[in-house]
C-alpha cells in the first residue's frame, strides 16, 4: 500500500513533522499514571518476565548501525544510572571483526529500525552462540530481530519511508527510556527521579511547535556532551546522509585533543548547550570557541540565548525537558537543519544517492 505524503513535499519532512503523534504511539499504554496510589510505572509486555534477569546482568551491551547506534549512544546515561549496571556501546560490524567476548551474564540490546540490518543481524546470531540474553527493539513486527531475541519491544513509530531515520530516532530513545525505568524499578533511592522522567515523557508531545521554528545554516562541526553527545552525532550524520555535505560530530571534552585547531571564523559550529549537568562545561567551551572567533550557532534552552552566546551568533532555542529526553528536543532542529540543506541544495532528500533504508548485505 502507497503511504502518501499528504501535505509534505517529501517523506522525511512529513516524518520530522510526525515526531509528536509517533512519540505519543510510542508510549501509548505504556505509561501508567495516577490511580488511587498516584503511582507512576512504566509497563512494558515484552519485557516483564526478563526484568530479574536483566537486573542480574554483568554488562548491557548496546549494538546498532547508523541512527540506531546513535539512539542507544543517546539513551546510555540513563540506563547506566537507573540500572546501576555498566552499559557498553557496539557498532555491530565492529563487534564481529574484532569477535569481541560476549558472556552468558550479559544482556544484549539490538537497535534496529527495520530490524533487517545485516550487521545488526550477524551480531545477533554471534551473541545468541555466547549464550547472552537477547533483547531487540526495532520498528518492525515480525522481523527477523524481533523474531529472533527473546525478548523485546516495539518502538511503533509507523512506517518510515525517507532513507534517512528521523521519528524512528525519536521513539527509539524514548523506549529506550522506557526499558531504563522498567529496569530501575525496583530501586527506591531513585524513585522520585523515575517519576520526574515518566512525566516528562507525557507532556514530550507538545514539543509540536519547535518544528516550525528553524533557522537554515550551512552547518559543519557540531560539539555536544553528555546526552548530547548523540544529539552532535546523529546532527551530523544527517547532515551528511542527505545533504551531502560533510559534518562531523565532536564530543565537546575531546575539542583541545584536535578540533580546536579547525577553529576560524568561517567554519560554521553548531554549539549543544542546553541546560543540564554539562552546561556550565559548554558555556566554557563556547567562550574558547569565541576566543577564537568560531562561527558559531548555539542551541541553548529557551530564555538562555542572551546569557549563553551574549547577543552574537546565531542561536535555535529549544524547551526545557528533563535532562535525559533532552536528545529527543534537541534533535528536531538539526532534523530539519538537514532537511532544509538539502532542498536548497537540490539533492533528494528521500533517497539520498548510494544510500539504502535498509542494508541487507555486509
Ligand atoms: C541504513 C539507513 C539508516 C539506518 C541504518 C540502520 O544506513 O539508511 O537510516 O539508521 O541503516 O538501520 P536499522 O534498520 O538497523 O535501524
Amino acid at each position: 500500500e502507497q503511504i502518501n505524503k499528504g501535505k509534505y513535499e517529501h517523506y522525511m519532512q512529513k516524518e520530522i513533522h510526525e515526531q509528536p503523534e509517533s512519540l505519543t504511539t510510542t508510549m501509548r499504554g505504556r505509561l501508567i499514571r495516577g490511580g488511587s496510589s498516584k503511582r507512576k510505572s512504566v509497563l512494558l509486555g515484552g519485557l516483564k518476565d526478563h526484568l530479574k534477569t536483566i537486573r542480574r546482568s554483568r554488562r548491557i551491551v548496546f549494538i546498532g548501525c547508523g541512527t540506531s547506534y546513535n539512539a542507544a549512544l543517546a539513551a546510555r546515561p540513563l540506563l547506566e544510572e537507573l540500572s546501576g549496571i555498566p552499559v557498553m556501546m557496539e557498532i555491530a560490524s565492529d563487534l564481529l571483526d574484532r569477535q569481541a567476548p560476549i558472556y552468558r551474564d550479559d544482556t544484549i540490546i539490538f537497535v534496529s529500525q527495520s530490524g533487517e540490518t545485516a550487521d545488526t543481524l550477524n551480531a545477533l546470531e554471534y551473541a545468541l552462540e555466547n549464550g547472552a540474553l537477547c533483547v531487540g527493539i526495532t520498528n518492525t513486527v515480525g522481523s527477523a530481530i524481533a523474531r529472533n531475541t527473546h525478548c523485546g519491544v516495539h518502538i511503533n513509530a509507523g512506517s518510515e519511508i525517507g532513507v534517512a531515520s528521523t521519528k524512528a530516532y525519536t521513539s527509539q530513545i524514548v523506549v529506550m527510556a522506557m526499558v531504563s525505568l522498567a529496569i530501575g524499578a525496583d530501586t527506591i533511592s531513585s524513585k522520585p527521579r523515575r517519576e520526574a522522567i515518566i512525566e516528562s515523557l507525557l507532556n514530550l508531545p507538545e514539543m509540536k511547535d519547535l518544528a516550525q521554528s528553524l533557522i537554515s545554516e550551512q552547518s559543519l562541526l557540531m560539539f555536544g556532551r553528555g546526552y548530547n553527545y548523540a544529539t552532535a552525532l546523529e546532527g551530523a550524520l544527517k547532515v551528511k546522509e542527505v545533504a551531502l555535505m560533510h559534518s562531523e560530530g565532536i564530543l565537546a571534552g575531546e575539542m583541545k585533543h584536535g578540533p580546536l585547531a579547525l577553529v576560524d571564523e568561517n567554519l560554521p559550529i553548531v554549539v549543544i548547550a542546553t541546560r543540564d549537568q554539562s552546561f556550565s562545561k559548554q558555556q566554557s567551551v563556547i567562550q574558547q570557541l569565541k576566543a577564537r572567533k568560531g562561527r558559531l550557532i548555539v542551541m541553548c534552552t529557551e530564555g538562555d540565548a542572551a546569557a549563553v552566546c551574549g547577543g552574537s551568533g546565531r542561536v535555535i532555542e529549544v524547551p526545557l525537558v528533563v535532562d535525559c529526553l533532552q536528545p529527543v528536543v534537541n534533535i528536531v532542529p538539526l532534523q530539519l537543519l538537514s532537511y532544509h540543506l538539502t532542498v536548497l541544495r537540490g539533492y533528494n532528500v528521500d533517497q539520498p544517492r548510494n544510500l539504502a533504508k535498509s542494508v541487507t548485505t555486509e
